[in-house]
């Protein structure tokens, strides 16, 4: 995660070009230490995502255990013929790019004669995912251009291309890491940049049994307790801090006053902990917990809330056999 330079790569028809400093490492920094210093500490789960912590949310999407990007892939392999999406001159930009293995799956269903008129913007805190998977799309595809964009899109959906019919694609349940309000502000924010004509594509892990859910947080193999505490080292890096993460167990459960997932890690033993080279201490208690993601479920009722919040339209919810996760296609009408 680059804070600090303003970068721009160009390689043939891919150009990326990180954002990240426009808001700056200080920030940052001091974004993290609010949140470790508040009486109930919590990282933000954005940080999750430095080059290991990528990589190994891609090794999560392959357990067993885990079933949301599965059942989504599955959803969108067969969903272009179902829908009613013009795919013709179109700009899709995609939230939370990650590895762009879904955008793969929707541009196999589409012609080369519309392959070659669409704009791809891949947005996405990690720019070395957005580097690869650009590079590979670009191989597998004649698109019109690929433009990566490494930022922080909750906060700098301004930086995002205005030109064009658009369609936002936020899969993943990426939503469900915000919390209720955020949720409603994004949303709003996004449906208030949205134009008639523009579409959002939006994945939603909903509400099921929670022993399911509760094994896709805690698979057998400790992948998700190695990417959990992977956000320790990224902070390391970011505020030169020296967490130990030998020194945390790895926690996840099912909240069902609030319908979502909580990821925590749990402080074996007192410590205090050094950040911005000893010029903040963190004391923490042994058992104490940092509250690292929340990841919400849904149900109708919230599919409803969303349209209304983007001022949007429901055209088509796409779902598999056992109602598991939902891809909802919004319109923006006016
Ligand atoms: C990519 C945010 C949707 O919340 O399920 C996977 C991340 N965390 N295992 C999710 C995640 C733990 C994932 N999202």
């Amino acid at each position: 995660m680059n804070y600090l330079e303003e970068q721009i790569i160009s390689i043939g028809k891919i150009r990326i070009k990180n954002h990240l400093a426009d808001i700056g490492i200080e920030t940052v920094r001091a974004e993290i230490i609010k949140g470790l210093k508040a009486p109930k500490k919590y990282i933000s789960s954005k940080f999750f995502y430095d080059e290991k912590g990528s990589q190994l949310f891609e090794e999560i999407t392959q357990l067993a255990e885990y079933y949301p990007t599965r059942t989504e892939k599955k959803i969108l392999s067969s969903f272009v013929k179902n829908s009613s999406i013009d795919f013709t001159d179109l700009s899709i930009i995609e939230l939370g790019s990650g590895d762009s293995s879904k955008i793969k799956l929707l541009l196999k269903q589409i012609s080369q004669n519309s392959l070659s008129s669409i704009r791809y913007f891949p947005v996405d805190i990690s720019a070395s995912a957005i580097l690869k998977s650009s590079e590979e799309l670009m191989q597998e595809f004649e698109l019109k251009s690929i433009t990566g964009i490494v930022a922080d899109f909750v906060h700098q959906l301004n930086v995002l291309p205005k030109a064009g019919r658009r369609l936002f694609c936020f899969f993943g349940s990426t939503i469900g890491n915000f919390r209720k309000a955020e949720q409603k502000k994004f949303i709003t924010e996004l449906g208030n940049e949205m134009q008639a004509g523009d579409a959002l594509l939006l994945g939603m892990d909903m509400v099921k049994d929670i022993s399911v859910l509760e094994k896709a947080y805690n698979d057998e193999k400790g992948v998700t307790a190695a990417f959990n505490k992977n956000i320790l080292n990224v902070i390391n890096a970011l505020c030169n801090a020296n967490f130990d993460i030998d020194d945390f167990e790895h926690i996840a459960f099912y909240n069902q006053a609030e319908n979502r997932i909580e990821m925590h890690l749990k402080a074996l033993k007192e410590m205090d902990v050094s950040l911005n080279s000893g010029f903040n201490i963190i004391h923490l208690r042994k058992g104490e917990k940092i509250h690292t993601e929340n990841s919400h479920k849904f149900t109708d009722k919230d599919i409803k809330s969303i349209e209304k919040w983007g001022n949007l339209k429901i055209k088509n919810i796409f779902t598999d056999e056992n109602r598991w996760f939902k891809l909802i296609y919004f319109v923006k009408s006016r």
